[in-house]
């Protein structure tokens, strides 16, 4: 059995396409899908009709959907932020069928494969709990250990593998946990790691929309492969993609128009293949408590000037 991974694909249709295209030529049985289908991207709706038409897809929730549940049925006469744009844009542009199908997902699914249980959830925090929390595992983290360089596929997971080969609180998790495959996104970059003992193979596929492993001009996905006799493989996929054509449409779509800030950060993000948008967080935090603005979300004045003082820096 061959089980095609994606995860994070955040509105980004083109590289949705990529993968999926990529993933057919793989002999594929099943497909993954681990959450994180909005926000950031302005195809939304055109992933979820891709996603949807996958028959039998195992298709679970992510952090990022419950942005939009937040917003059903409140009162958009107050959605006058500007941090908030991209939350506001989406929700709008989204059908009612599309928001119902997205918050009647399953947080979490267990499935069994050839024998070999097989856990998924958007958030490896389901698996290894709050106190799991690698450094190496974080996009922020890479970004600066990698800047101004990309890295390969392999050293990345070589960096990885050895950052948590001396992990001791996730070894010692890791011993507690039953056998099995868990599946998860979230962090935006790519890994897999097998327990010491083989019992337990960790797979993040990275993001497939919204990649921020340092490798841009690729979008990411996995191939699990369980044999008859229950035998687990990874194959950490790459997939060429047209990334140029989508910054692009994106800087012409409605999205630029209804969430500019956003979408420029987004832009960085994709064009660079690392994180941005922390960073500007930070930025746009300080500055606000420079002069004592206490609105949260930003308001549209502080979180403009906010970005023009940030892009400037560099
Ligand atoms: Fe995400």
């Amino acid at each position: 059995m061959r089980i095609a991974i994606i995860s994070d694909i955040h509105g980004n249709y083109p590289a949705l396409a990529a993968v999926l295209a990529d993933a057919k030529k793989q002999g594929i049985h099943g497909y993954v899908f681990a959450g994180d289908y909005c926000l950031s991207g302005p195809y939304m709706n055109e992933c979820l009709a891709a996603v949807r038409a996958i028959p039998g897809a195992y298709i679970i929730r992510g952090n990022e959907e419950n942005y939009l549940e937040r917003l059903i049925g409140a009162d958009q006469t107050k959605w006058t932020d500007g941090q908030m744009q991209i939350s506001y844009y989406s929700y709008r542009i989204m059908p009612k069928e599309n928001l119902d199908y997205l918050m009647a997902l399953p947080y979490t699914i267990d499935i069994e494969c050839n024998g070999v249980p097989i856990h998924i959830a958007h958030d490896r925090s389901a698996f290894l709990g709050n106190e799991i929390d690698g450094d190496h595992w974080r996009s922020s983290s890479l970004a600066e250990k990698y800047a101004g360089r990309t890295v390969t596929q392999e050293q990345l997971g070589e960096d990885i593998r050895r950052a948590n080969d001396g992990d001791g609180l996730l070894q010692e998790k890791l011993k507690s946990m039953a056998a099995g495959v868990y599946i998860f996104g979230h962090t935006h970059v790519q890994w897999h790691y097998r327990s010491k003992d083989g019992r337990i193979v960790l797979i993040n596929p990275g993001a497939c929309g919204l990649p921020l492993d340092c490798q841009p001009g690729t979008v990411p996905y996995a191939v699990l492969e369980v044999t008859d006799d229950g035998e687990v493989t990874v194959d950490e996929r790459r997939v060429p993609w047209d990334l140029e054509g989508y910054v692009k449409t994106l800087m012409e779509s409605s999205q630029y128009t209804g969430a500019r800030v956003w979408t420029e950060v987004i832009r960085r993000e994709l064009l660079t293949g690392r994180e941005q948008l922390i960073f500007f967080l930070r930025f746009a935090e300080e500055y606000a408590q420079s002069f004592g603005d206490e609105r949260r979300p930003y308001a549209i004045d502080t979180w403009e000037k906010a970005y023009e003082l940030w892009s400037a820096q560099e």
